[in-house]
């Protein structure tokens, strides 16, 4: 099999990249390890950057997201029992930000790519790069109990932290950056109507939570615990007990509870690999970078390497801009490391650390205090939300 660009991975990175490139005639394969109900069956995050939103629909999947997304003009920050509002369209010139879940977005391009009846290949087993330093490139992989080989021009690297694609790397040409929280976040989807139209991030001094929504009827909400804490020790009821505890007080009254519907934990860290590229390799989304899900940056990472990828892919074929290649690492890490950096201001001054950090907990106090009560404080936090404006290739 040939294809000009194997794509592996089909979460939204690899997805979305497949779509940009197939509405450019741009041939490509999808090789992903799992099956397409397994990818759908991950709750992950729910807030895009109008980039993202503006990417989506490039790529032409935007009809259900302009329905049933929640644009977003603001969220609330609540510290001291008290809350500020961080009124981003003000602040940052009208733009705003669309709660729209993650696996909805998997869904509309896996949808879309089928329509395009463009090759995904599921539960490809043993995936394996090769020859990435030739101009030949071409990946091994088992399907259906066959080994088989795709040779391609390009290799799009979108697997994710545990994938293939970042170990394919010879290990002496990486350097990777790392920072482990000494903490996870427990998140908890729930047909219930969300306590506040905004989304509303809390410390406190029991530890960080978040009010976040899928729709109008379903609540996502997210409680910081200690690292290997135990999914099954939280039991809906100590679920809600500790969330309203967490909350402003006029906020904790009228929150509604009911079953859950997930409960899941995830760790807490940053990771960048530099670079994210090696051949004809590219790293795209979370097989080159993690970031703590404070910002709400996950996504929109991944969105921001393919709008380089994709952009970058366009000028090699239409133009032979082959020369432009090496501009790849250093255009996606500019921006990453920009958003791991307001990722891990989020999360520093957020969540509790320690019982002992007096130091550190006033500090937290006083960054608040002074970002929400300057305006310059308040567009920092603003124009980070709805997501730093991308690059041009040249
Ligand atoms: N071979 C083929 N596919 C693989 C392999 C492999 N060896 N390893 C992992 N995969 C697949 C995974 O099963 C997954 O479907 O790659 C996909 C990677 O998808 P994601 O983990 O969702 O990563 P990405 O597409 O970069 O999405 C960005 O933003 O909100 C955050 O972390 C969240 O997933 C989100 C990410
Ligand atoms: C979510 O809705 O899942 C969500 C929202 C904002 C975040 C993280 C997660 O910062």
């Amino acid at each position: 099999m040939r294809t000009k660009v194997a794509i592996i991975g089909a979460g939204p990175a690899g997805l979305l990249l497949g779509q940009l490139l197939q509405r450019q005639g741009i041939d490509n394969v999808i090789l992903e390890r799992r099956s397409g109900d397994y990818v759908l069956g991950r709750i992950r995050a729910g807030v895009l950057e109008q980039g993202t939103v503006d990417l989506l629909r490039e790529a032409g999947v935007d009809q259900r997201m302009s329905e049933e997304g929640m644009p977003h003009d603001g969220f609330e920050l609540a510290f001291d029992n008290r809350r500020v509002r961080v009124d981003l369209a003000g602040l940052t010139g009208g733009r705003s930000v669309m709660v729209y879940g993650q696996t909805e977005v998997t869904r509309d391009l896996m949808e879309a790519r089928e329509a395009a009846g463009a090759t995904t290949i599921y539960e490809a087993d043993n995936v394996a790069l090769h020859d990435l330093d030739t101009e030949q490139p071409w990946v091994s992989f088992e399907s259906e109990g066959e080994t088989r080989r795709l040779e391609c021009d390009y290799v799009a690297g979108c697997d994710g932290y545990h994938g293939v694609s970042r170990r394919s790397i010879p290990e002496d040409r990486l350097e990777i950056f790392e920072r482990v929280y000494p903490f996870g976040w427990l998140g908890m989807l729930s047909d219930t109507p969300p306590v506040s139209d905004e989304l509303i991030y809390s410390s406190h001094t029991r530890g960080f939570a978040l009010c976040s929504m899928r729709s109008r009827t379903r609540s996502r909400y997210y409680l910081q615990v200690p690292a290997g804490e135990r999914v099954e020790d939280w039991s809906d009821e100590r679920f809600w007990e500790e969330l309203r505890a967490r909350l402003p007080e006029d906020i904790a009254r009228t929150l509604v509870t009911g079953p859950a519907i997930e409960k899941s934990i995830a760790p807490l860290r940053s990771v960048v690999v530099e670079p994210m590229q090696y051949g004809r390799l590219f790293l795209a989304g979370d097989a080159a970078h993690i970031v703590p899900p404070t910002g709400a940056k996950g996504l929109n990472l991944a969105a921001s390497d393919v709008h380089t990828l994709y952009h970058l892919l366009v000028r090699i074929y239409r133009e032979g801009r082959a020369d432009l290649i090496s501009r790849y690492s250093d255009i996606c890490l500019r921006r990453v490391w920009k958003a791991e950096r307001f990722s891990w201001w989020m999360t520093t001054n957020l969540h509790r650390f320690s019982d002992k950090q007096d130091f550190e907990r006033r500090l937290q106090q006083a960054e608040l205090d002074y970002c929400t009560g300057s305006r310059a404080g308040l567009v920092t936090i603003a124009e980070n939300y709805v997501g730093l404006p991308f690059e041009a290739l040249e």
